[in-house]
């Protein structure tokens, strides 16, 4: 991602965050559990709880978007612990796909293609490194 990228993706998350986390994870969850019904099974938490946790999460990895390398530990512990939750690599883009209709929402007129195209790249460098760590977890089993 380039530094404006970056910059993009983490004033629109400041926007983003200053909403309520009950109210933006309850619109990402809905339209997640829409897109794909089966999955909502796989949630035991509480959505509001559940949320906060997610939204905690995003916003961590944002603040680090320019060194990803001093949390990738972090992210391949996350990822193992989705293995046990029964994620697979195929889930990744539907949550995605759930998380920028998110923003979009969230966002209105600030979502703009450039915008759009920072994130697109933001989720899948994040995606991606879950994927792998995950493999490797498989890998070793
Ligand atoms: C970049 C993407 C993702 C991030 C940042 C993320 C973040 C989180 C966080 C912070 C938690 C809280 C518990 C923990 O620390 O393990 C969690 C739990 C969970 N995530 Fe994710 N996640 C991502 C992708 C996914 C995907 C693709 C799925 C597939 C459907 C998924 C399904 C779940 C489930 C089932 C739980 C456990 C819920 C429960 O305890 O009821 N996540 N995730």
């Amino acid at each position: 991602m380039t530094n404006h990228q970056i910059t993009l993706v983490k004033n629109t998350w400041g926007m983003v965050a200053s909403i309520d986390p009950v109210t933006v994870g309850g619109l990402f969850y809905n339209r997640l559990f829409e897109i794909a019904p089966p999955i909502r099974a796989m949630f035991r938490t509480p959505v509001a709880e559940q949320s906060k946790k997610l939204l905690t999460m995003i916003g961590y990895v944002i603040n680090k978007l320019d060194k990803l390398e001093d949390i990738i530990e972090e992210v391949a512990k996350l990822a193992k612990g989705h293995v046990q939750y029964g994620v697979k690599a195929e889930h990744y883009s539907i949550v995605g796909e759930a998380l920028l209709w998110t923003l979009e929402k969230g966002l209105a007129e600030h979502w703009t293609e450039e915008v759009k195209e920072a994130w697109v790249l933001c989720y899948t460098t994040l995606a991606n490194a879950m994927i792998a760590a995950a493999e490797d977890v498989q890998a070793a089993a």
